[in-house]
């Protein structure tokens, strides 16, 4: 994975409509269109929650996301007093090899992807497989917000507030069967829409896997996400299903996902294939044991430049231990990087 140096954040927060004021807009003309009372205006029409997140730029939120966000158990805005990130940062200093490798490529790029209609497959050792419309997929689960640190392998990270729910929710309804010990999951191919799977420049064996060890996906911090500020995820972001695991790296993170096996054997994943000695399986975010190629004992929190580089230490498990330790217990964190 390359490293580049960020912009400093170039966010203008009174340029921008924020996000809840303009579903709450549109809403209203919702409920008058289909002659609802104004009391079924949701919860998040006003003006505490229309304020959580300066700067959001609007998305085009389908129906099923808006009907489930008034629900939404939201988070804390501070995660131990540090800073979420500014969402233009967030959205515009991605890594989606699918749509470019440079940062600014996938928001540049991902425009084109198609997020409805979006089906999932569930399959494997289960005992409820099938195909769903992401609509239908959704149904059994509550969204809440999780404000999580996401540690890049690359040494940068962000503090990013996501909505979803917790994979162990999903694991309850499709039924592992006894054979299942880990979680596999792939992310859509369409070179049609996806540059990055056209390109000469792929060493990635396309479509993008990632896995997980079953506890570790049972683990109540692991959620699929389909938003992040309050609003659906940007494509950029993995729209409209990404996985969000804070205490390993980024790249276990997967976006865009179509299809969630659960399998017998541990998954082959998409940079563990790449590069065995540089990226492992676990990929747990371990500031004592350094890159072959840097040191992963710091990282740079974004949003940083050369003249405020906003460097600071890296925190075992990306600050988790307490709730994700036990799950390694008697595992040589050396050679299961
Ligand atoms: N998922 C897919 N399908 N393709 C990718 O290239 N990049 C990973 C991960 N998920 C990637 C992916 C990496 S390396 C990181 S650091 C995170 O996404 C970045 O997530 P973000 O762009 O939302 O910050």
């Amino acid at each position: 994975m390359l490293i580049k140096v960020p912009k400093a954040s170039d966010c203008h927060e009174s340029d921008v409509t924020p996000e809840p004021f303009y579903l709450s807009r549109r809403n209203v003309l919702g409920a008058a269109v289909a002659g609802l009372a104004v009391s079924s205006l949701p919860r998040w029409a006003n003006a505490a929650d229309a304020e959580r997140y300066p700067g959001v730029e609007p998305g085009k939120a389908p129906s099923w996301f808006a009907e489930k966000l008034p629900a939404t158990k939201w988070g804390a805005v501070n995660v131990k007093d540090e800073a979420v990130t500014p969402f233009k940062d967030a959205t515009h200093y991605n890594n989606f090899y699918e749509f470019g490798a440079d940062k600014g490529d996938p928001a540049a790029n991902a425009g084109a992807l198609k997020t409805e209609p979006w089906s999932v497959v569930v399959d494997g050792e289960v005992g409820k497989p099938g195909r769903y419309e992401l609509e239908d997929f959704m149904k059994p689960y509550q969204l809440e917000e999780r404000i999580y640190r996401l540690r890049c392998v690359e040494a940068w990270s962000m503090v990013i507030p996501w909505i979803g729910f917790p994979i162990s929710a999903l694991l309850k309804e499709v039924e592992p069967t006894s054979k299942a010990r880990f979680i596999r999951f792939e992310t859509l191919q369409d070179p049609k829409t996806m540059p990055g799977q056209r390109s000469g420049f792929a060493l990635i064996d396309w479509p993008y896997v990632e896995g997980l060890r079953l506890d570790e996906a049972m683990n109540p911090l692991a959620i699929l996400a389909v938003g992040m500020y309050g609003r659906e995820l940007p494509n950029q972001n993995g729209a409209p299903l990404r996985l969000v695991v804070p205490w390993k790296y980024g790249f276990k993170s997967i976006k865009s996902i179509v299809r969630i096996s659960l399998v017998s054997e541990q998954p082959k994943t998409t940079w563990q294939s790449i590069a065995s000695d540089e990226y492992g399986f676990y990929a747990n975010v371990n500031p004592t044991v350094d890159h072959p190629r840097w040191t992963q004992a710091r990282e740079r929190r974004l949003p940083s430049g050369l003249f405020k580089p906003n460097v600071r230490d890296t925190q075992m498990f990306n600050g988790y231990s307490d709730e994700v330790a036990s799950l390694y217990t008697g595992l040589d964190l050396r050679k299961n990087y």
